[in-house]
């Protein structure tokens, strides 16, 4: 057998097609049945896997396969054949059939894997599952995963490039923007004493691309942010960001509920919506009637396939932070305060109202809910710029302190800045959500521990002098 015949491979999940043919097939020892002159194995590929037989007339093959051991990379040679009717396993798909091995080749033996890797890992524990990934990733549970997140993935660009959206990419290396969280920052080695910020989201470039004139923006992005990880918390995850031009709330929520009932209708067509339209609900609402804002609206908890999407809205614009003693803005100050007769007002008058009871303003801003979990939010946004400049000074910027955060924006917003709004869903929590898993961890490829380590990469690890000379930097010995 040569290598030649990868090109002919066929995969374990459509072996049964080929009844009656030789067939190549190749993958991964999964287990090992000896029944005396017969041995059985399954072969597992990303498919799926299928049963082996090596019978024992042909010695030389009979003594290879003894030798196999579960997680070998073997390439296989073999005839498929319909099981006799009692021997068919209706809960495999390839059960119906088994392959005749003719030749085996081994590429590549394996040691004895840590952990089971048969089962679906819930049992065994984080760290072990974290350092060896690549081994934890083999099970078909996080396969399936990681392919469910790959066709969200791909449902959303198709949706919004069908819409005439651009998918543009944002820097990593930016500047501090404020979600609320804190920033990591990445020290400059040509600026010493000066560091960029891993953006939180890319809130500020979205918006700058609005005044560029690019109407309609979306991105898959990777946001950093540096809080204690828990179950629905990561590091790093992942937004489905968007942004818009002249565009109303209403345009907002009707797009995203449209793109969450396809996504829902066709990769996981036994789940159940439970309302539609999306009920919506008012800040004040849901706090009176749940106590929480993001409550779980499900009409059955135990139903693994309900799923209940809210829209709240109508949210706070400010909340009072007392151990800073002043107001911060419940989202983030690019949100539009509502303002139903605007038109009647200058700024300079709307400044002056706005500033006199800020607890009092409600915003154009939502969130997205889906079982109790927040899984997207977003704003209609405060485009001109002296209003803008007045929510910083409420927030207790000093007008200076504006300009060295803020300026770049306040700038660009006196060019010509289009009405715009968007939203940023996640996109971890949402699949999390439609595979049944309990935290997201279990739909990254490779997330953090619950103590924000990769364990695998050996991550965060210690710089050496030289990098730390060359940044300027010194550790404190404390
Ligand atoms: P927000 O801060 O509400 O809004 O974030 C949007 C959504 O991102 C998800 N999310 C997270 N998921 C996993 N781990 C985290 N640490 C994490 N933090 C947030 C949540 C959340 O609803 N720029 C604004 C959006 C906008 O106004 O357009 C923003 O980032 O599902």
């Amino acid at each position: 057998m040569t290598t030649m015949q990868f090109s002919q491979r066929v995969m374990t999940a459509a072996a049964p097609k080929h009844v009656g043919k030789e067939i190549f097939l190749a993958g991964w020892v999964d287990v090992r049945r000896d029944h005396g002159k017969l041995i059985f194995f399954d072969l597992r590929d990303r498919s799926g896997k299928v049963q082996l037989v090596v019978a024992s007339d042909d010695e030389a093959l009979h003594k290879k396969a003894e030798t196999l051991r579960p997680e070998w990379v073997v390439g296989v040679l073999g005839v498929v054949v319909e099981r006799p009717e009692k021997m068919k396993n209706t809960e495999s798909p390839t059960g119906s059939i088994e392959v005749q091995v003719r030749d085996i080749q081994v590429y590549a033996e394996s040691e004895t894997p840590p952990f089971n890797l048969s089962g679906d890992g819930y049992d065994i524990g984080e760290e072990h599952r974290m350092e060896f990934r690549y081994l934890d990733l083999r099970r078909p549970r996080m396969l399936r995963n990681m392919e469910l997140r790959n066709r969200v993935e791909l449902m959303m660009r198709t949706f919004f490039a069908d819409r005439g959206f651009l998918e543009i990419e944002t820097p990593v290396l930016s500047k501090s923007t404020p979600e609320g969280a804190r920033d990591y920052l990445v020290p400059s080695r040509l600026y010493h004493g000066k560091f960029y910020a891993l953006p939180q989201s890319p809130q500020q470039y979205k918006q700058l691309l609005m005044v560029a004139g690019v109407e309609k923006y979306f991105q898959i992005v990777r946001c950093f942010r540096d809080e204690d990880t828990r179950g629905d918390r990561q590091p790093e995850f992942t937004q489905l960001d968007v942004e818009m031009s002249f565009v109303t709330q209403d345009n907002i929520l009707e797009l995203i509920e449209e793109l969450y009932v396809n996504i829902v209708e066709k990769l996981t067509p036994e789940k159940r919506i439970s309302e539609r339209p999306f009920p919506r609900m008012t800040y004040k609402e849901v706090m009176e009637k749940y106590g929480t804002d993001k409550p779980d609206m499900r009409k059955d908890k135990n139903d693994p396939n309900e799923l209940a999407f809210l829209f709240v809205v109508d949210f706070p614009m400010f909340e009072w932070k007392e151990s800073e003693k002043r107001w911060d803005a419940v989202h983030h100050p690019f949100t539009k305060i509502s303002d139903h007769d605007s038109a009647a007002k200058n700024d300079a008058e709307f400044i002056k109202e706005i500033a006199q009871d800020p607890s009092a303003l409600v915003a154009e801003q939502y969130d997205f809910v889906l079982n109790g979990y927040e899984i997207g939010g977003g704003s209609i946004r405060e485009h001109r710029p002296e209003v803008l400049k007045a929510v910083f000074e409420i927030m207790g910027n000093a007008q200076e302190a504006v300009e060295e955060k803020f300026g770049h924006l306040l700038r660009a917003f006196r060019y010509g800045v289009p009405p715009h709004g968007g939203i940023a869903p996640g996109v971890d929590r949402f699949v999390m959500l439609l595979a049944g898993e309990p935290n997201i961890r279990e739909v990254i490829a490779f997330p953090k521990t619950g103590d924000g380590r990769d364990l695998m990469m050996n991550a965060p690890s210690e710089a050496n002098e030289t990098q730390l000379a060359e940044l300027g930097l010194q550790l404190r010995k404390d």
